[in-house]
């Protein structure tokens, strides 16, 4: 890690600080991230997509999914901020607000409050309508990015019936982004919680981001999202070759019960599951198949010392060796009042402070999930 990364230089007043010393770095194109879209990783991507989805070959875009488990962390933030940082880059760059309930993605774009939206999707009234996702894509005044909007209204209603049939339009509207709408990149700005549908989504992702805070509360979150994440890896497995219930009940056992702790020590669940390897080595495999066809990605955001930053570098090594997830620390994100400062302009911080500090890690972050070969 260089040094910017590792070291926080960031004055106490931030309002008096000057914001035009940093040039943020040119981020590449998303398509150079060949090493996860080779014909194999392609393969061990789609086992993690829920079997009722139709994957179409060689169409779909790079999918970045924005998690953490946890609200209020800065996933929109950086979801949004993102999208125009690799806009910039040359991508056609898609944002899905997924935060159903919670929806201000298009807020961080300084867009009113949209007619159509997400649950236009997925509210039973318009299942068959013809609604199409494309045609809820609004345009930004950023080049390259449009927004599919969320919605806060109808949002209990939308809750109380979230089946997979009415998210059929969603994953068919992703995986055709890149033919329907041009689209080589999709940015999921995932809502909080560990429901279903967001852990779903967050394992369809090329590379799955997590934005956590420098607090306990936080970190939990993101550590309970991830064990989230592999056990619906280990699950839809299990599913794929057709296990019984009671038996993915007893590998449920295996792999989350405190009691196996003391008989399996302490190589948490990535020991477990090469222990699982030992018993049913079909099922092991698949799992490792899918952990090596897709990639987590940590943001520290809000770090306001060293010993913040330090936290994400110590969460690398437990997704790591613990989960067994490819994983790679993308760096912190400096506390900094530009993010209200320009969410109370209507901009996007990256436009409205492009020398800021804050601006310059989000380049960095953008730049290493291009880049990243893990
Ligand atoms: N690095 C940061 N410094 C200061 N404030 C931040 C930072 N990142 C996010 N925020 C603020 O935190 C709040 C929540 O961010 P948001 O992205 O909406 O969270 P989430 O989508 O996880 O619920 C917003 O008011 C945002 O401006
Ligand atoms: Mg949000």
């Amino acid at each position: 890690m260089t040094e910017t990364n590792t070291t926080l230089t960031t004055q106490p007043n931030m309002a008096n600080r000057p914001y035009n010393s940093i040039t943020p770095p040119t981020v590449p194109m998303v398509t150079q991230k060949r090493d996860l879209l080779t014909p194999r990783r392609f393969e061990d991507w789609r086992l993690g997509i829920p079997f009722d989805v139709t994957i179409p070959t060689n169409e779909v875009p790079y999918i970045i999914a924005v998690g953490g488990g946890k609200g209020g962390v800065g996933k929109t933030m950086v979801s949004a901020n993102l999208a125009a940082k690799l806009a910039q880059a040359g991508n056609q760059v898609l944002v899905v607000d997924f935060d159903i309930g919670g929806a201000n993605l298009h807020t961080y774009f300084g867009l009113g409050m949209p007619k159509r939206t997400l649950s236009d999707l997925l509210h039973p009234r318009y299942e068959d309508n013809g609604t199409l996702f494309q045609e809820i894509a609004l345009p930004t005044s950023f080049k390259g990015v449009r927004v599919i909007p969320g919605s806060r209204e109808d949002a209990w209603h939308i809750y109380s019936n979230w089946t997979g049939d009415l998210f059929h339009h969603v994953w068919q509207g992703i995986l055709l982004a890149r033919k329907n709408l041009g689209v080589n990149c999709v940015i999921l700005d995932l809502g909080a919680g560990i429901h279903q549908h967001t852990i779903d989504f967050f394992a369809a992702a090329h590379s799955g981001v997590i934005v956590v805070l420098p607090e306990p509360t936080s970190i939990e979150n993101a550590y309970m999202f991830l064990k989230a994440v592999l056990w619906h890896l280990v699950s839809n497995s299990a599913r794929q070759l057709m296990m019984p219930d009671e038996q993915i009940n007893a590998i449920k056992e295996l792999l989350t019960s405190e009691k196996m702790a003391s008989v399996l020590g302490q190589g948490g669940y990535l020991g477990r599951l090469r222990l699982l390897a030992k018993r049913y080595p079909l099922l092991a495999n698949k799992i490792f198949r899918m952990l090596q066809g897709r990639e987590i990605g940590l943001v520290l955001n809000q770090a306001r010392c060293q010993k913040d930053i330090d936290v994400g570098k110590s969460m690398e090594h437990i997704c790591k060796n613990y989960f067994g997830f490819l994983t790679r620390y993308l760096g912190f994100f400096n506390y900094d009042d530009v993010a209200w400062k320009s969410l109370k302009n209507q901009k996007l911080l990256v436009a409205d402070f492009p020398h800021s500090l804050l601006a310059k890690r989000i380049s960095d972050v953008a730049m290493k999930i291009c880049n990243t070969r893990i």
